[in-house]
């Protein structure tokens, strides 16, 4: 133990109301005390990037059998990227750049066991939440396994501009597809279609008629469908099948903060006719093949077919407000906030030229 983890002062974001509906900054607290210390096994992370996703939202409410709900006064959790600052673990030591589910606070102390090792020579640390992380693997194993897109094909995306909705669209593009993406804003259609080589993209905020839209850019119907999103955005989708299309179930944060199950049309039909089938994942379901995924995609980037962007918050007190803005549909690519600059002489940020030429610009939002 190289760190008196005990008298340094940490930082967390708890949960101080429970949300109904969209949840509001008020929602949340930035509590401050000591780093606990560490117990046998345990170690100490300084976190550097902390990663804001969907299913945060789902935490808060409970929604997952596996996982605990986080309750009033709780730290908020989620997933991380750090260097560890001590280590009661022999198979961690001072330095490390680790990623787990560090919570959104400045140190975790957590087992070794609940952490995984990553390597700085694949890209920037960032990309160990992002795309060479649980988003990146969503995208892989959802599109790959669960959506098996073959060349020729048409594949259509929600959330395309997303951190999964990106990577799942560039994938089935490397596997030959005609790929149309879904997306809320002018912007993100531009950026989906001009930087990441999507064939089309639609606006479903400013399209009167998804469904006519899907149609014109879609004349072949519609093989994969990987849904980020559920809602109408689905209906209007499972409208257009094409003869045994599948239909990947990853997401439907349309529905994230509904309070009351909103019933759309029902489909059956349709896919009883196109002998449609649709199927739910989790990414966890994969967790054992995350080398397998993470080299696959490494070795796009280094190659230039797979890119990213990603939209920073700064410091944790702007992790609720970042939370909020990836409900409402505020990021572009993966959404991250930067809680500490990484000093360490191991950060391949500066070293790596290869893994820097792939990423698309990043926007800072704070
Ligand atoms: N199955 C799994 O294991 C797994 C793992 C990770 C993520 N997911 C799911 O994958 C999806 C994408 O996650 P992500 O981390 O990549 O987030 P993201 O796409 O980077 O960010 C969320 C995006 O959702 C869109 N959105 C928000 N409200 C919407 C609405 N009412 N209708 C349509 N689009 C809406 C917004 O983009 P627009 O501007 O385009 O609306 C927003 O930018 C989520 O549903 C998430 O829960 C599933």
């Amino acid at each position: 133990m190289s760190a008196s983890a005990g008298l340094i002062e940490n930082q967390r974001i708890v949960l101080a109301a429970k949300p109904q509906g969209m949840p509001s900054e008020s929602d949340f607290a930035l509590v401050r005390g000591p780093v606990p210390h560490p117990g046998a096994g345990d170690v100490v992370v300084r976190c550097l990037w902390l990663s804001v996703d969907p299913y945060m939202r789902g935490l808060i409410d409970g929604v997952y059998p596996y996982v605990k709900q986080v309750l009033i006064g709780d730290t908020m959790r989620g997933g991380g990227v750090g260097r560890v600052v001590a280590s009661n673990d022999p198979e961690f030591g001072v330095g490390d750049l680790v990623e787990g589910y560090l919570g959104w606070q400045l140190y975790s102390v957590l087992p070794g066991s609940e952490l995984r090792q990553v390597n700085p020579a694949l890209g920037p640390p960032s990309t160990a939440v992002g795309v060479l992380g649980m988003p990146g693997m969503t995208a892989y194993f959802g599109m790959t396994e669960i959506g098996e897109p073959k060349a020729g094909q048409t594949v259509v995306v929600s959330a395309a501009a997303g951190a999964v909705g990106s990577a799942a669209g560039q994938i089935a593009r490397i596997r030959g597809c005609r790929v149309v993406g879904i997306a809320g804003s002018a912007e993100k259609v531009r950026h989906v279609v001009e930087d990441l080589g999507f064939d089309a993209c639609i606006d479903y905020r400013a399209e009167p008629d998804l469904l006519a839209a899907l149609r014109r850019h879609c004349p072949e119907r519609i093989n994969v469908y990987f849904d980020n999103v559920g809602g109408s955005i689905y209906d209007a989708v499972t409208s257009w099948m094409a003869l045994d299309a599948r239909i990947v179930i990853c997401g439907s944060i349309s529905e994230y903060n509904a309070q009351g199950l909103e019933l759309g049309p029902r489909r059956l039909k349709q896919f009883e006719m196109w002998r449609a089938r649709q199927q739910g994942f989790r990414v966890r379901d994969y967790a054992a093949r995350y080398p397998e995924g993470i080299a696959v995609m490494a070795q796009w980037l280094t190659e230039g077919r797979l890119r990213y962007r990603e939209t920073v918050s700064q410091g944790l007190a702007s992790a609720p407000s970042a939370f909020i803005g990836l409900l409402q549909g505020r990021n572009v690519g993966k959404q991250l906030v930067k809680l500490a600059q990484d000093t360490s002489r191991v950060s391949r940020d500066d070293a790596l030229g290869t893994t820097r030429r792939t990423p698309c610009k990043s926007e800072d939002v704070s």
